[in-house]
């Protein structure tokens, strides 16, 4: 897809489709929407007038122009955005992503966006093309038969007065933050048999390749000789082979001896099972998906490489399926990790923990100093969560009170939850240091809890995204499937580490 800013004028737009924002209640008396009435012949005015739209926040109008108007777009829509006083990020993102994805349905192939934010047009602009980008993401990769034909070609933002150069700049960072996203969530999105952990770090390098980016990929032999028992007790009962996937992003001249290094790790389970703790069923090919964690480290290093941020960023994705078989673990075996601890694995589905354990041991041996560790790690947060809010736990208040910022600025949502030291006493073992599950309460903590422990030294937090990583709906701006969640929050971060470091 071709992506261009524009200043306008919207009646010079020579595109199929034309989307416009519209507030809530907003006057057609003056200003823009009067000029927009203008030039559909009166359309807007009447449909307001007609109480057919308001302008409240996600309600739409839809018009096909003939006769009397002086647009060339023959496909108009109004976009409702709410109150103008609400109107943020998270708003600007979905209002272009309803604008493409309903203007696709209607076949138009080019099409032109109006946000009309107020304020920093290189953050509207990034915006819009970010949300467009979401929506133009479907799941159906492998329909052959009444596939909908779903090429946009050219995607226009189009802010009147703008700063040329903000505009621009705008446009170009949406689009790459957009396509990082939808790599992440196709990655997400592919059957286990299409991702092993072996095609994961091929995607990893084929991204390091052609951003230019350090990579990587220590195989089970590595492993071992780093001690990594709790990792590699996962990938046992399994034929396919476990990755873990290193990736480095370094500024240009840049001296990294001594200094701060901020990593990202993922969880990479490319199928989950349960392994000999099988999980029942019900919903078990949706276990594709666990290794959205690790998919999101990758797509955000692929951004990472392209914005290059004047900060040193690492990437840790550990890969692996988990499944039964006569080689897998067992409950009540014990497992060495890389630190050294011993963890009795109560329950093999508590699998993502094992191998965030050593990634995170493996990050610090690298010299991370702070770590942001991201996984679709237990069930419980749904169910203290749902799919709104994702869990942010840790040891460093600010870096957490920065995620939940982060996310608050790309319109992303993050809920503390509290990770006091009573909570360890659950993951306490009778025979190894520590157990791999602290029974029914508190899930998510206790599985926090357990993460704490090899964190030792580091400024670190958990973003624990399973109840948010898979939309079971669709919306107007986004596909069901992948969501995609935490990606632009980490890019934020990188954004605000980079001027603090200045
Ligand atoms: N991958 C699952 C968590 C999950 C559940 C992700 C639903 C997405 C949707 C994880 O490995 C898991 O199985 N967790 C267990 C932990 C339990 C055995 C302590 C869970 O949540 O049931
Ligand atoms: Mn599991
Ligand atoms: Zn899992």
């Amino acid at each position: 897809m071709q992506v261009e800013a524009s200043r306008g004028p919207i009646e010079e737009l020579d595109v199929q489709g034309l989307a416009v924002a519209v507030f809530k209640n907003e006057k057609v008396d003056d200003g823009f929407l009067k000029k927009l009435d203008e030039l559909s012949g009166g359309l807007v005015r009447s449909a307001i007038d007609a109480e057919e739209f308001s302008g409240k926040e996600g309600e739409t109008a839809y018009f096909h122009l003939v006769g009397n108007n002086s647009l060339k777009a023959r496909r108009l829509l109004l976009v409702g955005v709410g109150e103008a006083n609400d109107y943020n990020n998270a708003q600007v993102s979905q209002m272009a992503g309803t604008a493409v994805r309903s203007l696709r349905s209607k076949k138009a192939k080019t099409i032109a966006v109006v946000p009309r934010a107020s304020g920093d047009a290189f953050k509207t602009a990034s915006t819009a093309v970010e949300g467009a980008y979401i929506a133009l993401f479907d799941p159906d990769k492998y329909r052959t038969v009444d596939k909908e034909q779903k090429t946009v070609e050219k995607l226009v933002i189009v802010m009147e007065g703008a700063d040329e150069a903000a505009l621009k700049k705008g446009v170009e960072t949406g689009q790459i933050v957009g396509e990082s996203l939808n790599f992440t969530r196709d990655l997400a999105n592919e059957p286990g048999a299409y991702m092993t952990p072996t095609d994961m770090a091929e995607r990893a390098r084929e991204v390091a390749n052609q951003f230019g980016l350090n990579i990587d990929v220590l195989d089970e032999a590595r492993m071992e000789q780093e001690g990594m028992g709790s990792l590699l007790s996962v990938s046992h009962g399994s034929d396919q082979p476990a990755k873990l996937i290193i990736m480095k992003y370094v500024p240009a001249d840049y001296d990294d001896s001594g200094k701060e290094l901020l990593a990202f790790v993922g969880k990479g389970v490319t199928f989950d099972s349960g392994g000999i703790s099988l999980k029942p069923g019900e919903n078990m090919e949706l276990m594709k998906y666990d290794m959205t964690g690790g998919a999101t480290v990758i797509g955000a290093m692929r951004a990472i490489a392209q914005l290059k941020p004047p900060i040193p960023v690492l990437g840790v994705a550990p890969c692996t399926e988990n499944l039964p078989s006569g080689k897998a673990t067992k409950p009540g075996d014990v497992v060495r990790a890389m630190t050294g601890k011993t963890i009795e694995v109560i329950n093999t589905d508590a699998e993502g923990r094992l191998i965030l354990a050593d990634a995170i041991a493996y990050a610090k041996k690298l010299g991370a100093t702070k770590v942001i560790d991201m996984a679709t790690l237990t069930g419980a947060v749904s169910i203290a969560l749902g799919d709104v809010n994702a869990a942010v736990l840790g040891t460093d208040q600010k870096l957490i009170d920065q995620i939940i910022s982060a996310g608050h600025e790309v319109g992303e949502k993050f809920w503390q939850l509290p990770l006091d030291k009573e909570y360890s006493k659950q993951i306490k073992s009778d025979i190894a240091d520590i157990k791999n599950v602290g029974g029914r309460k508190a899930g998510t903590i206790t599985a926090a809890a357990f993460l704490k422990e090899f964190a030792d030294g580091l400024a670190w937090a958990h973003l624990d995204i399973a109840g948010t990583a898979w939309a079971d709906d669709a919306k107007p701006y986004r596909a069901k499937g992948p969501t995609g969640i935490a990606l632009r929050t980490l890019l934020k971060i990188v954004e605000w580490e980079s001027q603090a470091a200045k």
